[in-house]
């Protein structure tokens, strides 16, 4: 079990009972962001995903140690915006009027996503630079969320781009490609190949359709291994050759703010029931979907609380393997299963590391309309 940093453990003893809380450390988003810059070749530069968590202290933070944000929507953007994000980009495969409108307004480089998309902007009188989001061919990256070589409603098919190129509307002018392939690839070897196929294969399309090639957006998906603890290696990254001219843009999300998150929840009960040991918390899937939508185990660290107060026994285990569910009525409300534990009672926590990208934003908050988790920014 991973061990919890002495100030997130200070912080989580001083919740009010029953605790339940996300705690994100600023400090661990500027030391993550400062990690993945050491890590990548000259000419990159990389916009935080604003989707993985919107939360705004965790925006303004990033904005500020970040080239820029990436963002998919309106609320987004007025998130990016409010944290002086120095460069956004804008991609979603179902921008509304209102937000080509809002992104071209606020100088966000828009990634378009389809030929309407494109008559769209026109039809607006939108003038600006885009890129073009390409669903290539056999990226060769594997991951959680594949979203390129495959049926999949992000950006236009290599075999549709020559029409859609020989036919771009006055006032808008192609700088690059967005060709963001999948989320969560642990393989930093097979992330370096990516990238520099991408490079190659833009610089390629560019010179035979006469584009003025500037920008090779080549999205997120660095990974992290909740169940082993492991990241991707990002060693080979520095190995990729961005020619000077070009700007090689990446976005990640997960990377840079799973590890600065921690969702705490007290245990409210202890049983079992047909020989397995449920712990049940005062929280669960509707804060913390992300284990339940991918269906694996969370690991989580048990933070004792020797106070006990009641007059009435303290329901313990020890040795056990616990599943950790939420206060949901539904039995699809897991964070964990078989978790191995030494010793839980009642009222201690459980605090799941990891959890700073796709937890609360993902999570189904209204569902049985329990009271939300408290939020401490460290
Ligand atoms: C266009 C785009 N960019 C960036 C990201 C961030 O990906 P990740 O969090 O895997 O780095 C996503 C995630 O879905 C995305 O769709």
């Amino acid at each position: 079990m991973a061990e919890l940093p002495n100030h997130v453990t200070a912080a989580l003893r001083r919740l009010p009972a029953p605790a339940c809380a996300y705690l994100y450390d600023t400090q661990a988003l500027r030391d993550r962001a400062a990690t993945l810059r050491a890590a990548l070749p000259d000419n990159t530069r990389f916009l935080y995903a604003v989707k993985a968590n919107g939360h705004p202290d965790v925006v303004r933070t990033l904005a500020q140690v970040c080239d820029g944000l990436e963002v998919a929507s309106l609320g987004e953007l007025r998130l990016a915006t409010d944290a002086g994000a120095r460069r956004i980009a804008f991609a979603g495969p179902g921008k509304t009027d209102a937000e080509l409108a809002a992104a071209v307004t606020a100088g966000a480089l828009l990634n378009v996503e389809s030929t309407h998309e494109l008559h769209r902007l026109a039809g607006l009188g939108l003038q600006t630079d885009i890129c073009i989001r390409v669903n290539r061919t056999g990226t060769g990256l594997t991951g959680s969320h594949t979203m390129t070589g495959i049926a999949t409603p992000f950006g236009v098919d290599e075999t549709q781009l020559p029409a859609l190129l020989a036919d771009i509307p006055p006032g808008l002018n192609v700088i690059g490609f967005h060709l963001h392939a999948v989320s969560n690839n642990l393989d930093g070897a097979a992330h370096a190949a990516f990238l520099t196929d991408a490079i190659t294969w833009s610089i390629g399309t560019a010179q035979k359709h006469g584009i003025g090639l500037r920008v090779i957006n080549a999205g997120g998906g660095f990974g992290i291994d909740y169940e082993s603890g492991d990241s991707i290696d990002l060693t080979p990254l520095a190995a990729v050759t961005v020619p000077d001219g070009l700007e090689l843009l990446l976005e990640p999300g997960r990377y840079l703010a799973a590890d600065a998150g921690w969702y705490a929840a007290e245990v409210l009960d202890l049983k079992t029931t047909h020989g397995r040991v449920f712990a049940v918390l005062r929280g669960g899937t509707h804060h913390f979907r992300l284990p339940a939508a991918w269906g694996y185990s969370h690991p989580f660290t048990v933070l004792p609380v020797d106070t006990w107060d009641r007059p009435y026994p303290r329901p313990a285990v020890t040795d056990a393997e616990v599943d950790a569910v939420g206060e949901l009525c539904t039995p699809r409300d897991v964070l964990t299963r078989g978790h191995p534990v030494t010793h839980l009672r009642v009222g201690d926590l459980l605090v799941f590391a990891r959890a700073g990208a796709y937890g609360w934003d993902i999570s189904h908050h209204d569902f049985l309309r329990h009271d939300p988790p408290d939020f401490l920014i460290l």
